[in-house]
């Protein structure tokens, strides 16, 4: 590769690989479990199914590290060569220490730096800026950005208006020094801290330290008021992608596709109808995974992956607790 290390680079990723637990949950499945159906998960969030680690050995961590081989092993990539390991999640093996070290020591990363970011289903936009800030200062060649959740392990499954939602899954890309003119090109982001009190686990932080009551009365779970975060998600995606269109002189019809967060078909349509794109460049897996906040845009990017060519305009979008959101320009690399 050929690179000029006093000038900032421009990063693209250049491969990708994921992982997603065997076990189904199917609606019908939770329809035993909740008072719910079939035919309201599906109409109210396009969601048939979703993955569940069900196997209590394999945490977020597990998951992390069977995306990361997946890309290793498709790419033939020597782990020793990476020097940044990024894993962006809210559900870490541990609340101490991160995630990413594990990740990376079982990969065999062990000289890399290694360190989770929590952004929640931002994560991995937010860590794609980050990535791509560590190439294009110079400072490092090769970040591995694996967007893992484990939703099951904080879901309730005694409460419908979450249980139907998330699922579990992770997904790794490598983002590098591009080697031709493709790549991250930039991102519109936004934030505003009232959805800490909108969408979070009540308990388990600094701020709730958990306690034998916290137990009982569920606060260890995540809890939202749906309703008023679908109304923000909508909002932001839509008007940071439009922003994101405005600063690069796109039209609608200039993007080859749009990655949007997974959360929810409805968001994910008033999304689209606000951008103006048609619905074939929409990327969707939601009706197979639901929600794995971290995980939902890189598991595009591997289940689409075939489907790209180089200097494809693609826009990545998403929403997540926080509140926090964005959305990115990158023109595919490979
Ligand atoms: N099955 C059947 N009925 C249900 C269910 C269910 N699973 N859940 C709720 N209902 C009922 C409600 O009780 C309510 O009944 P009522 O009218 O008699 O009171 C009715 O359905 C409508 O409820 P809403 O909460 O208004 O339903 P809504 O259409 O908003 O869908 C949902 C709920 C799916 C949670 C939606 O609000 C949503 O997707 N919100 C955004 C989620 C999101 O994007 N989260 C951010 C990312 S998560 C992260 O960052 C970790």
């Amino acid at each position: 590769m050929n690179r000029d290390r006093s000038l900032p680079a421009k990063a693209a990723i250049t491969a990708v690989g994921s992982y997603v637990p065997e076990d189904i949950l199917s609606n019908q499945d939770l329809a035993q479990m909740v008072d719910t159906n079939d035919e309201w998960i599906r109409s109210r969030t396009g969601i048939v199914e979703r993955r569940i680690a069900r196997n209590p050995e394999h945490a977020t961590g597990y998951m992390a590290i069977q995306a990361a081989q997946s890309l290793l092993q498709k790419k033939n990539i020597d782990p020793t060569t990476i020097d940044v390991v990024l894993v962006a999640t809210i559900t870490p093996d541990y609340t101490v220490s991160p995630t990413a070290p594990y990740v990376a020591t079982e990969i065999g990363a062990g000289g890399a730096l290694a360190f989770d970011l929590q952004a929640a289903c931002s994560g991995f936009l937010y860590g794609l800026s980050t990535a791509s800030a560590m190439i294009a200062s110079g400072l490092h060649q090769r970040v591995l950005l694996i967007g893992a959740d484990k939703m099951s392990s904080i879901v309730d499954y005694s409460d419908r208006s979450t249980c139907i939602i998330f699922g579990d899954g992770a997904a790794a890309v490598l983002v590098e020094p591009s080697d031709n003119q493709w790549g991250y090109e930039g991102g519109v982001f936004g934030n505003n801290g009232i959805g800490s009190q909108l969408l979070n686990v009540p308990h388990g932080g600094s701020r709730q330290p958990f306690n034998a009551d916290s137990y009982a009365a569920g606060q260890h779970y995540i809890q939202q008021e749906g309703r008023t975060v679908f109304k923000y998600a909508v909002n932001h995606m839509a008007s940071s992608s439009l922003a994101l269109l405005d600063r690069y002189n796109l039209t609608a019809d200039q993007i080859n596709y749009v990655l949007p967060h997974q959360a929810n078909k409805r968001i994910i349509d008033a999304t689209r109808e606000a951008i103006g794109v048609e619905e074939e460049k929409v990327l969707t897996n939601i009706a197979h995974y639901g929600n794995t906040t971290a995980a939902t845009i890189p598991l595009l990017l591997s289940d689409f992956e075939q489907q790209f060519s180089p200097g494809d305009r693609l826009i990545l979008t998403a929403f997540g607790g926080g509140f926090t959101w964005g959305a990115a320009y990158i023109t595919w690399n490979y």
